[in-house]
């Protein structure tokens, strides 16, 4: 995996490389939300993505970032869901093969996904060293190119294209809100923001059972070490090094928020937007309605992150 820090260059690269594979998506804006939040809502609709999530732009940016010797040997990664799908896709889309590592208990619904989309599936115990472990394995008998699904800076990069077509589109903003995972989408949006909008506020959106990043960036170092607990399935993975130092040097501010509030804000965004998006997207609303004083009067971006979500175990229809 290439190790350098990836730049607005970068990202500007992953836009042109992707452009003939993903969509352009949609903005969406709701004066219903707007007097909710007391703020101007952009909502980038990623959740109408190719596969239903940003994940497409990272996973697309990596596998056509590949020379032709590379591509012959197929890819390799982790994933719980919507990195797996968006890699397995990208791989469809240059002819070449994808193996899935899948930790056990992952969502169906993602997983059928992933299978769909024409990986080879692998499974393991659900922890970070069983998953890496596994990659190294099948990197080893299959020659594959690893892109892990948050710190691989062709992924980062490809990630930061989202919130660059946002602030073309419909900029400029005050406040951009992302939410938090692994930090790939967050790296890629602070590095976007660096070139194509200085000054303007990074926000991440974090679930309480899955703080590492507040922590991490409250101490100045990565604080790593926890047991996630959340609805949120796409934010479970832990703050990666190179993701962790970008932010840090971006001065990215970080807004944790309880699963209740997080499904709250999905029902609202059901509801009033009829978009059918999951709780890790839903997450970035929640993180303003949260915090109504760290909004008001703003133009805020929102990135609605993904859309896969299990339809027959809605959270706010179960226990
Ligand atoms: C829908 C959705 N939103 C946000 C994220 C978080 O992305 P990252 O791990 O790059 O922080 C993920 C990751 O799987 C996701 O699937």
């Amino acid at each position: 995996m290439p190790t350098h820090f990836p730049d607005f260059n970068h990202v500007l690269a992953a836009a042109a490389r992707i452009a003939a594979h993903a969509l352009v998506t949609p903005v969406l804006q709701s004066r219903v939300l707007d007097e909710l939040a007391g703020a101007q809502l952009s909502f980038k609709a990623e959740h109408l993505q190719r596969v239903g999530a940003f994940k497409f732009r990272g996973a697309c940016n990596a596998v056509w970032a590949l020379d032709a010797q590379q591509a012959t040997r197929g890819v390799v990664t982790h994933s719980s869901g919507n990195h797996g799908a968006a890699l397995a896709l990208a791989a469809r889309t240059r002819g070449i093969a994808c193996h899935v590592v899948v930790p056990h208990g992952a969502v169906a619904a993602k997983v059928a996904s992933i299978q769909r989309q024409g990986a080879v599936l692998h499974g393991c115990e659900a922890n970070i060293a069983a998953r890496e472990q596994a990659c190294a394995a099948l990197e080893r008998e299959t020659g594959a190119v690893m892109v892990h699904p948050y710190t691989d800076p062709r992924v980062i990069a490809g990630q930061g294209t989202a919130v660059l077509e946002l602030c073309n589109s419909h900029g400029p903003f005050d406040t951009v809100v992302v939410p938090v995972g692994g930090g790939g989408l967050a790296a890629g949006t602070a590095i976007a923001l660096a070139g194509a909008a200085p000054g303007c506020r990074l926000v991440l959106a974090e679930p309480v059972g899955a703080a590492d990043t507040a922590r991490s960036l409250a101490a100045g170092q990565r604080l790593v070490e926890f047991v996630p607990d959340t609805v949120c399935d796409g934010l479970r993975g832990t703050l990666g090094e190179v993701n962790f130092a970008i932010l840090r040097a971006a001065g990215a501010e970080v807004v944790t928020v309880d699963d209740a509030a997080t499904v709250a804000a999905m029902r609202l965004l059901w509801q009033v937007t009829k978009q059918v998006v999951e709780p890790s997207a839903a997450i970035a609303l929640a993180a303003v309605l949260a915090r109504p004083d760290g909004f008001r009067g703003q133009r805020v971006g929102i990135v609605l992150s993904g859309g896969n979500v299990d339809i027959d175990a809605l959270p706010w229809a179960v226990g």
